[in-house]
Order: structure tokens, then C-alpha cells, then sequence
């Protein structure tokens, strides 16, 4: 499915042609404060013409042009009238169809390289050094530029590590501006945005706020909007950027599941009924959810009952309130990308979402409005919005809540021992500063049980794991490097502390091959 929608907000085109950094670059363009966002390479003319971009960005990729089956220039962007910036392949791309060389490179140029800008008058790179770091991955390079094109810079392995054809607005960068690695290449993308594409680089959390605020309104018109929140951060500005521009047509429903950690249901209720008013309602479903979990120990039919469970909930709640017409949900731009470049993908996507398969049940329209948004840029929208601290930062957690921190059987007994558990282990990082460097970090209760001694008695109790992860999206994690001391903390306290627990491991898994959560 392509990406049909768009801000309303001038934007930069990215077309992937198959690199890993295609949505580095988008999410760099927009640290410049303008707004961009990626498609396939083959997306219809007429979409990318309904977009209105003001510029394109080719993306890298591992083709070689001169692959019988590589992804192509298409003559008729170069008809739309905006610049093209080709990064690598996109390069490579540019300089092929236009009449220039492209080579096999001796060898592989990958790494940091030393680059001089040649053109220090280029738009690009104005204001920089004569000398820059970049990073280069190529196995092509190009021989000869195309008829009425310029170099703009060097390297070692790169003859030309940058040129342009300044009237016809068409640029090549060799290296990736858009890693780290490339230091100033956050300047160069700002440059090509700012300076050759003209944009006004206002697109900012605020600004976001207000054309969001808009759009529902105009979307929802005076019909009825209700919303599931749970604490997190995606639901909460989305409940509160609806409630703005509808303010009592939302009706908003916080289910209290029994899942949640220490003391979050309290919090949410406090937060929630703050930010939104009488349009806050707060069910409690605790026993509810025990009961229908009673016994189950397979993860698939705990997520399920619950799923099930949880949809009853809400359907019953929104029915007291009046018959809704639209959904507030907290899609996000990588839940959008994945289902629209992975054929298949979006049902597997849906699971995840507590309230999937309610739309279709209810006749609900869908409101979205961060479906654009990823997720350190929803956060920065809820600051915007003047949401709390600790609601803003808040950690992913998953729907089925502790249900699947909790491996084997659900009981209240091991619930409480898990949320005392989880409690320590989060007090104890926010202890020790690591917050904010960790991207999720909790307890699992397992199943298994040893042997142990406590004062002079023997024990058979269970094993906490301990899971810390960092990740970026969390598609892909690395298990944390918490100091040892922090951890031999957490492990005391818990096997002191917390009923029914001797023994307490540290899981040093990364995903892939583990999950993040352990159900
Ligand atoms: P895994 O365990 O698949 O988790 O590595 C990836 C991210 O998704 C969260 N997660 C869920 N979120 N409902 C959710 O809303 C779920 O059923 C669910 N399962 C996992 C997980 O916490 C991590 O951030």
C-alpha cells in the first residue's frame, strides 16, 4: 500500500532504492525541521506528483547500474521540475542516465574517508570546511561526469565525491551524509533542503500540533471520537491532540487491565484525568482479566484471551457513551512503513495493537494523526503539548502487559511478586542515571524453580530474569551493559525483598535471535 497522505507541510521526497539508510535520511531531514518521507523507488508518477515535493532524494542501494534487473532513474522525475539529490547509488544513478561513466571501483570503498570540497561556492557545502570526514560504501564509483556537470569534491577512492548540474538543479553525493559517521552531513542535507530546494524548515513540533489539530477537525467535523489510552506516549498525544480540536465529542477509555506495573494505573488515572478532562474514563477491569487468564500458560492464547478480553471492555464502555463514527490510534511511521513494504506484514503488525480488528467490528473510522511521526518525534509532540515528563519518556510496554513478563500461570500472588520485582529493577536504574540510555528494562517472573538457602531454612523458589535492552525501534535490540554493582543492587533486593523469589539471572540476549519480551 503506498503512502498516500502527507502533511500539508512542504516536503522532501526520499525514493528508496533499497538502502539500510533510507529512513536515516528521512529522519534526518527532518532533525532539520523539514518534513520528509519515504516511498519505493517505482511509486506511481501520480503519487509522487500528489505529495508536491519540493525536492527528491535518491537513496543508496545494492545494485550496480549496469545489473540487468537494477532498480532505474525514471526520465520523468527529472521532468517534474524540483531537485534531485542522489546519495551513493542515487549518485551513481544520476551520472549513468545522464550520459556519464560509472566503474567498478578497484576495490570496495567502505569506511571513514577524508573528502576536500573542490567547489567551495556550492550551495552544498557552504559554509563548511574545505576538509570533511565522510563515509563511504561503494563497490561503483564514477569515471566521467555526465555532459554539463561539475565535481564538487574528492576523496582518495572517489575522483568525484560530489557534483552537480547547478541549472538543472541535480546533485550526487558519493558518501552518506545522512550516519553518523559523516559528521557535517546533517549541514549538507539541511544545505540541499534549505538553500536548493527552498524550503522554510518550520516544520516543528509545534507547527505539527496545530496543522494535526486541524486536520481532525475538519476530518471529524461534529461526529463522536473514541479512544483507547493506555499510559503510553502514542496514545496519550493522540487522545490529547483529538480532544484540542473536538474537546467533548472525544470520549477517551483507560482499561485497567491488572497488567500494569507498580503503581502505573494510579499515575494514569492522575495524568490523564488532567490532561483530558471529562472526556477521561477509567474502567477497571482487574478481575475480569484474572479470571478469564485463570490456568492459561501458552503466551499465543494468554495475548489472545486478552486481546479478546480487552475489545469486550472497550465495546461495552464506548457503547454507554453514544455512537462513535471515528477511532483515535497511535500508528506510527514504522508500523506504516513495514506494512506497506512488506507484503503480508500488516496483519502480524494489527496483533500487536490491543484494540486490531475493532474498526472493521464497530464500522469506526480511523484518526491517526502520528501515523507520520516516529517515535522520539511523537515524543517531542507530547512535550509540545505540555505532557508530564514521566508520560513523555515513558518505556514501550507491550498491551498484554505483564501477562507475558509473567511465564507460566497468572495468579494475583506472582502478579505482586512480579510488579515488586519490576519496581526494583526500575528504581535501581533510575538510580543509577541509566534511564534514558536504555530503551526498555523490566522483570520476568519465570516458571522455573531451584533450590536455595535463606537464613537456616532451605528454599524452592522462583528465578527473576532481568531484561535491558537499547535499541532504536525496537526491531532491533542489544541487551544493556549495566554495571555489575548496579546489578548485584537489583538482585539483592529482589531475592530479599520480594516473596517466593531465590534466584534472579541477567539475560544477555540480543534481537534477533531472542524478542525483546519474553512471550
Ligand atoms: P519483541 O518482544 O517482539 O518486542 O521484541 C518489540 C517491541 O514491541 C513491544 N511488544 C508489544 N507491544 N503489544 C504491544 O503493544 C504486544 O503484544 C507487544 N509485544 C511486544 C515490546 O515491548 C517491544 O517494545
Amino acid at each position: 500500500m503506498p503512502i498516500q497522505d502527507h502533511s500539508r507541510h512542504e516536503t522532501i521526497l526520499v525514493l528508496d532504492y533499497g538502502s539500510q539508510y533510507s529512513q536515516l535520511i528521512t529522519r534526518r531531514i527532518r532533525e532539520c525541521n523539514v518534513f520528509c518521507t519515504v516511498v519505493p523507488w517505482d511509486t506511481p508518477l501520480a503519487e509522487i506528483v500528489a505529495l508536491q515535493p519540493r525536492g527528491l532524494v535518491l537513496s543508496g542501494g545494492p545494485s550496480s547500474v549496469y545489473a540487468p534487473d537494477a532498480p532505474h532513474l525514471r526520465p520523468e522525475l527529472l521532468e517534474l521540475g524540483v531537485p534531485i539529490l542522489g546519495i551513493c547509488y542515487g549518485m551513481q544513478l544520476l551520472a549513468h542516465y545522464l550520459g556519464g561513466e560509472v566503474e567498478a571501483a578497484g576495490e570496495r570503498e567502505y569506511g571513514p574517508a577524508q573528502m576536500r570540497v573542490t567547489d567551495p561556492d556550492s550551495p552544498l557545502f557552504a559554509g563548511l570546511p574545505q576538509y570533511l570526514q565522510v563515509w563511504m560504501s561503494h563497490g561503483d564509483r564514477i569515471r566521467a561526469l555526465p555532459p554539463g556537470f561539475v565535481g564538487l569534491a574528492q576523496s582518495e577512492g572517489s575522483p568525484y565525491a560530489a557534483m552537480a548540474n547547478v541549472d538543472r538543479g541535480l546533485y550526487g553525493l558519493q558518501f552518506h551524509p545522512e550516519v553518523v559517521h559523516t559528521p557535517r552531513g546533517i549541514d549538507i542535507l539541511r544545505s540541499y533542503c534549505v538553500r536548493i530546494c527552498d524550503c522554510r524548515a518550520d516544520w516543528t513540533p509545534s507547527s505539527f500540533v496545530d496543522e494535526a489539530v486541524a486536520s481532525i477537525r475538519a476530518q471529524v467535523g461534529d461526529g463522536r471520537v473514541i479512544c483507547a489510552v493506555s499510559g503510553g506516549v502514542d496514545s496519550t498525544v493522540v487522545a490529547t491532540l483529538i480532544r484540542r480540536a473536538v474537546g467533548d465529542q472525544l470520549t477517551s477509555i483507560f482499561v485497567d487491565t491488572g497488567l500494569m506495573r507498580k503503581d502505573e494505573p494510579d499515575e494514569i488515572v492522575s495524568d490523564m484525568g488532567a490532561l483530558l478532562g471529562d472526556s477521561f474514563v477509567h474502567v477497571d477491569a482487574r478481575e475480569r482479566f484474572l479470571l478469564a487468564l485463570a490456568g492459561v500458560t501458552d503466551p499465543e492464547q494468554k495475548r489472545r484471551i486478552i486481546g479478546h478480553e480487552f475489545i469486550a471492555v472497550f465495546e461495552e464502555e464506548a457503547q454507554r457513551y453514544g455512537a462513535a463514527a471515528f477511532l483515535g490510534q497511535g500508528t506510527l511511521y514504522p508500523d506504516v512503513i513495514e506494512s506497506a513494504s512488506t507484503p503480508g506484514s500488516a496483519a502480524k503488525i494489527k496483533s500487536h495493537h490491543n484494540v486490531g480488528g475493532l474498526p472493521e467490528r464497530m464500522k469506526l473510522e480511523l484518526i491517526e494523526p502520528v501515523r507520520l511521526l516516529f517515535k522520539d518525534e511523537v515524543r517531542a509532540v507530547g512535550e509540545a503539548l505540555g505532557l508530564p515528563e514521566r508520560m513523555v519518556q515513558r518505556q514501550p510496554f507491550p498491551g498484554p502487559g505483564l501477562a507475558v513478563r509473567l511465564i507460566g500461570e497468572i495468579t494475583q500472588e506472582r502478579l505482586d511478586a512480579l510488579r515488586e520485582a519490576d519496581a526494583i529493577v526500575r528504581q535501581e536504574i533510575a538510580q543509577a542515571g541509566l534511564d534514558r540510555a536504555i530503551w526498555q528494562y523490566f522483570a520476568v517472573l519465570t516458571s522455573l524453580r531451584s533450590v536455595g538457602v535463606m537464613g537456616d531454612s532451605r528454599t524452592y523458589g522462583y528465578t527473576v530474569a532481568i531484561r535491558a535492552v537499547t535499541s532504536e525501534d525496537g526491531m532491533t535490540a542489544d541487551w544493556a551493559r549495566i554495571p555489575h554493582d548496579v546489578l548485584a543492587r537489583m538482585a539483592n533486593r529482589i531475592v530479599n525483598q520480594v516473596p517466593m523469589v531465590n534466584r534472579v539471572v541477567y539475560d544477555i540476549s540480543s534481537k534477533p535471535p531472542a524478542t525483546i519480551e519474553w512471550e
